[in-house]
């Protein structure tokens, strides 16, 4: 009798390190990762948050590892990196989930105007800004976080995968790689920089068997993205949520569940020959002008 085929998205055993995994979007695939019977390390400068998630994993059974390591810190790096090799080996899939936006990066203002700037080098008294106002640690902040935040890892887990010639690195830009958003500037400039780091790692990493791709989620209703699309006082969205829903196809936020699909086909063998590649994952945002 023929043997039955294999599943090509078999998560079984396979072991990823997923770093803020502590998150609103990682921490969900850490969960359902697990769920699926995969060996998930959480990485997380928040601990305490990301053991909540590793509890919720044991409890129904599981297998899930944290470490505390910021992904600035290449120290800290290492000795998650030696832990996980310790405890289970040297991890198929690296997904680079730490990153996110900070005020600092962004403006208050969709567009600068004469009108709007002042003489001296502080354009604005009454609180708004433009990208004339912005603060070079607030580039750098957003960069570092989210770029080098992404290289670090790639670095010292993809180090140790070349050694044994094969693994899967995940990075997670954003749909606003593609298009710029207004207002999150340096977020989206940063975000752009990881796409671009994932096709040439892509490209340099292949001979050693590591595949590099990168999701481009839209617009998910997380922490992150309520202050922005929630009014505080009345609750209802905001001008710039009913822009985004007209520009969104379908109409609605995704839920972070709706990562997995990509998460698995991207880390498993089901996408053996995909390398380089941006994904959105956006309810047609990204797909839509006018
Ligand atoms: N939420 C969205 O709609 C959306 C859309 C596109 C892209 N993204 C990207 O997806 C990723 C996850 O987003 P999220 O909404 O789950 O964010 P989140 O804020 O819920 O999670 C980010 C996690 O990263 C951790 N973190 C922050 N700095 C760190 C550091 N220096 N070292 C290690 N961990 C650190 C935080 O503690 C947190 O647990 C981010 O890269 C974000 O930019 C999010």
């Amino acid at each position: 009798m023929k043997e039955a085929p294999g599943n090509l998205f078999d998560v079984t055993g396979r072991i990823y390190a997923i770093t803020g995994a502590a998150g609103a979007l990682c921490g969900t695939m850490a969960v359902e990762l697990a769920a699926r019977s995969a060996r998930v390390a959480l990485l997380d400068i928040d601990l305490e948050a990301a053991e909540r998630r590793a509890q919720l994993i044991r409890d129904a059974g599981g297998e899930a590892l944290t470490l505390r390591c910021n992904v600035l810190d290449e120290g800290e790096i290492e000795a998650a990196a030696d832990e996980i090799e310790r405890r289970w080996g040297v991890p198929h899939v690296l997904i680079n989930g730490a990153g996110g936006n900070h005020p600092s990066g962004s403006t208050t203002e969709v567009a600068a105007s004469a009108a709007l700037l002042g003489t001296g080098p502080e354009s604005q008294t009454d609180g708004r800004t433009t990208f004339f106002d912005l603060p070079v640690e607030g580039f750098e902040r957003v960069f570092d976080l989210n770029f080098l935040g992404t290289v670090l890892p790639s670095r010292i887990l993809g180090r140790r995968m070349a050694v044994r010639g094969s693994g899967v690195i995940l990075n997670m830009s954003s749909m606003s790689a593609i298009t710029p958003l207004t207002k999150v500037g340096a977020y989206s400039a940063a975000k752009g920089a990881v796409a671009n780091i994932t096709k040439w790692l892509a490209v340099h990493l292949a001979p050693a068997g590591i595949r590099v791709n990168a999701l481009a989620p839209g617009f998910f209703m997380t922490e992150q993205l309520r202050f922005l699309h929630i009014d505080r006082t009345t609750g209802e969205p905001t001008a710039r949520a009913k822009a985004v829903m007209s520009h969104t196809p379908m109409a609605r936020y995704g839920e972070p569940e709706e990562l997995v699909g990509a998460v698995i086909w991207l880390t498993t063998d089901a996408s053996s020959f995909v390398t380089g590649v941006l994904l959105p994952i956006d309810g047609g945002f990204s797909a839509y002008t006018i």
